[in-house]
């Protein structure tokens, strides 16, 4: 297997290069002088299971960096190509909306038509999104990671509450894996609007310490929201466990005065220049990774035919 990593994620590669025989292939991603992109590979890739790791997030060339470079490696003949997005960008855009993107199958059909056999992620948005890619779209769960830190941060007394109806699976995956008291999730009910996140809710009995569990925390809009109205429901301490940590902008800093005490994140996302981590503790998902190409690794060694 020949990896393939972008900066963004040494932390995972370092883990992925203890793999036996994983090959570390050295790459580069420029432009010329007119601003087109081009890529380079130092390594012999025919007949190669190769691996990328990487991010198709913006800024947009990231994503074009991503599709050319695997682009490079199938005309020189790799043979399976599997990338490794933490996070996998775009992934929202999952419903059809007359007259707006559908951008999950648009991302899907440009890695396909780049070569890409597989892609692997972490915590993907929704399952809508692995019916839409035309590839293999394979979602590593946190349910065990998160559970580990309900336990040794000893939250097993709080209440688990779901953001949305989208994130009850979520929370009730990581019960079961924490061990916590099964029972109905409470959960908001969310629109989006022009003016903002409308929120009803809780549904639901919450007791004065409270765990949020959701996919990712973007511009922090909707746990604002969530936490806001969690306050007025008597919750008096607040902890936000999210796989995808974006923090984009500044309006999730309020969270800070709504009773957040800390907010648990992985590391699909490098944490954003200029965030100082203090009570934001990040939980590194590289072993996970590490795992899952380890084994598929040894399938496909089982698999090759013997020489
Ligand atoms: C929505 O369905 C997602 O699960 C997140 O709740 C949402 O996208 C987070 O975005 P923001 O932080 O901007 O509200």
């Amino acid at each position: 297997m020949v990896l393939f990593s972008y900066p963004e994620y040494e932390n995972i590669a370092q883990q992925l290069r203890t793999i036996g025989s994983v090959q570390v292939g050295r790459f580069n991603v420029g432009r010329y002088a007119d601003q087109e992109l081009h890529a380079s590979i130092e390594a012999s890739v025919s007949g190669e299971d190769c691996v990328i790791v990487g991010t198709i997030a913006p800024p947009d060339e990231r994503l074009l960096s991503v599709l050319l470079l695997a682009e490079t490696l199938k005309k020189e003949g790799a043979d399976k190509i599997t990338v490794v997005l933490p996070y996998l960008a775009y992934s929202r855009q999952d419903k059809h909306k007359p007259g707006e993107s559908l951008g999950t199958a648009w991302v899907g059909s440009l890695l396909k038509s780049s070569g890409i056999d597989q892609v692997l992620t972490v915590d993907v948005h929704s399952e809508r999104d692995k019916q839409l890619f035309p590839i293999p779209l394979i979602s590593l769960s946190t349910e065990s990671l998160f559970a580990d830190v309900i336990q040794r941060h000893n939250l097993q007394d709080a209440t688990i509450v779901a953001p949305d109806n989208g994130a009850i699976g979520r929370c009730e995956a990581v019960k079961r894996a924490a061990r916590m008291p099964s029972g109905a999730t409470p959960y908001f009910e969310k629109k989006r609007t022009d003016q903002g996140i409308i929120h009803r809710g809780p549904v639901g009995a919450v007791g004065p310490k409270v765990v949020i569990i959701d996919d990712m925390i973007d511009t922090g809009g909707t746990l604002v929201s969530a936490c806001e109205k969690l306050r007025a429901a008597g919750a008096q301490e607040i902890y936000i466990l999210v796989t995808h940590g974006l923090f984009t902008g500044t309006s999730w800093v309020h969270l800070w005065s709504l009773g957040v005490k800390r907010i648990f994140c992985t590391d699909t996302v490098p944490l954003p220049e200029g965030i100082k981590a203090g009570n934001i503790l990040v939980v590194s998902i590289a072993p996970m990774i590490r795992k899952a190409l380890n084994d598929y690794q040894r399938d496909l060694s089982m698999s090759a035919p013997k020489k």
